[in-house]
């Protein structure tokens, strides 16, 4: 039986292939240094180039990059940090081990992403940061946001795990608040196994994450403030530097991809993902809204050897953990996300063959049963 096509896998080549054994044979596999090792330095310099932004922090994973944000910020018990329920769980967790409540927003059922609207009436007093997510790849409108939040002088944290490469206006995802965060995990856009990277313009938040990832320790080597091993290895910095100077070949292949699957579904009047003006998106995730027969759906692209995926089925505050905390949250945008959403394979590593068999599967799976 061929391969399953999978909703999004990692793309290598010799290159990364020989950066490895490089590595290994150097024996230097991480450093303790304050500003990391070789490669750690040259991924941050590539990735705060390639953004445009003063500074990168490389981590070991995108939770550690929400993680050390948070504690850059002097975020702590008895603080209410608003997130989108309608995300990875990380966005939430990442609050919760500062010892902060997350409090969670709806969603605008228009981009799946945090409802703007809403964001006022959730402030409070205790409310110290807001972490808007662009999820699949699709950015907030941190410009509107920071409108509403300035007033009360609430830092912004973008949880950019999915969104490295897209912009808005013509800046990049992960340098439009205050701290930016990126994951490398092996289903996002590039990646390095695990890892993650905070950006950020602020020298002062910049010198607190340096410390925060090592253990607290300040240039002297004395633990000034609370910090862990958030550090990222080598092999995973250099995978991550060859992988980012193909982020652009990788996005376009996305693009081209996502063209594709439009073009087998327009027949069908569904809620396809658009690129609104001055938005430009590395399609880190091609996401359908099926109003029913998904689990349908699903099943028939699954016996043409075809996976799809629901991110997410279980929006965070209906997960088992969250509702110890509060099950009296009414989001519903973010319940009908839920039960609508499903994410199409557009990964960078399809071939023509692949990308027009899903793209026809997905046209006779609507045509049969939707
Ligand atoms: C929106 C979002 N936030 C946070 C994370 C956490 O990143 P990581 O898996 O690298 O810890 C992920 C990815 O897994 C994510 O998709």
């Amino acid at each position: 039986m061929s391969k399953k096509i999978s909703v999004n896998e990692p793309v290598f080549d010799d290159s990364e292939v020989n950066i490895a054994q490089t590595i290994l044979d150097s024996g230097l596999l991480s450093s303790s240094n304050m500003y990391g090792g070789k490669y750690v330095k040259i991924f941050e310099k590539q990735l705060s180039e390639l953004l445009d932004c003063k500074y990168a922090v490389a981590v070991n994973s995108g939770t550690s990059a929400l993680y050390a944000s948070l504690l850059s910020l002097g975020i702590k018990s008895g603080d209410e940090v608003l997130v989108p329920s309608f995300s990875f769980t990380a966005t939430a967790s990442a609050v919760i081990a500062t010892g902060a409540t997350p409090v969670f927003v709806d969603i605008s059922s228009s981009n799946y992403n945090i409802d703007l609207s809403l964001i006022e009436s959730r402030i409070s007093k205790k409310t110290k940061a807001i972490i808007p997510v662009h999820l699949y790849g699709h950015p907030v409108n941190i410009e509107q946001l920071s409108e509403i939040t300035s007033a009360d002088n609430i830092p912004i944290i973008e949880d950019g795990a999915q969104s490295l490469g897209s912009s808005i206006n013509g800046k990049k995802c992960g340098t439009l608040g205050d701290l930016g965060c990126t994951s490398l995990y092996p289903t996002k856009v590039i990646t390095s196994g695990e890892g993650g990277v905070i950006t950020t313009n602020d020298d002062e938040l910049y010198n607190q994450l340096l410390m925060i990832r090592n253990h607290g320790l300040d240039k002297s080597g004395q633990t000034i403030r609370f910090g862990l091993n958030l550090r990222m290895p080598e092999l995973e910095a250099a995978l991550a530097s060859i992988q980012l100077s193909k982020l652009n070949d990788f996005i376009n292949i996305r693009r081209k991809n996502s063209n594709i699957i439009s073009e087998f579904i327009n027949e069908f009047e569904l809620s396809i993902p658009v690129e609104d003006d001055g938005i430009f998106l590395n399609r880190y995730l091609y996401t359908l809204s099926l109003s029913h027969s998904r689990e349908e759906i699903m099943t028939f692209m699954e016996k043409q050897g075809i996976n799809t995926a629901i991110y997410y089925r279980t929006p965070i505050h209906k997960m088992p953990f969250y509702q110890t905390f509060n099950n009296t949250y009414e989001l519903p945008n973010t319940d009908t996300a839920s039960s609508q959403v499903l994410s199409i394979p557009i990964h960078s590593g399809l071939s023509n063959d692949d990308i027009n068999h899903v793209g026809q599967s997905l046209c006779n799976a609507l045509k049969t049963i939707y």
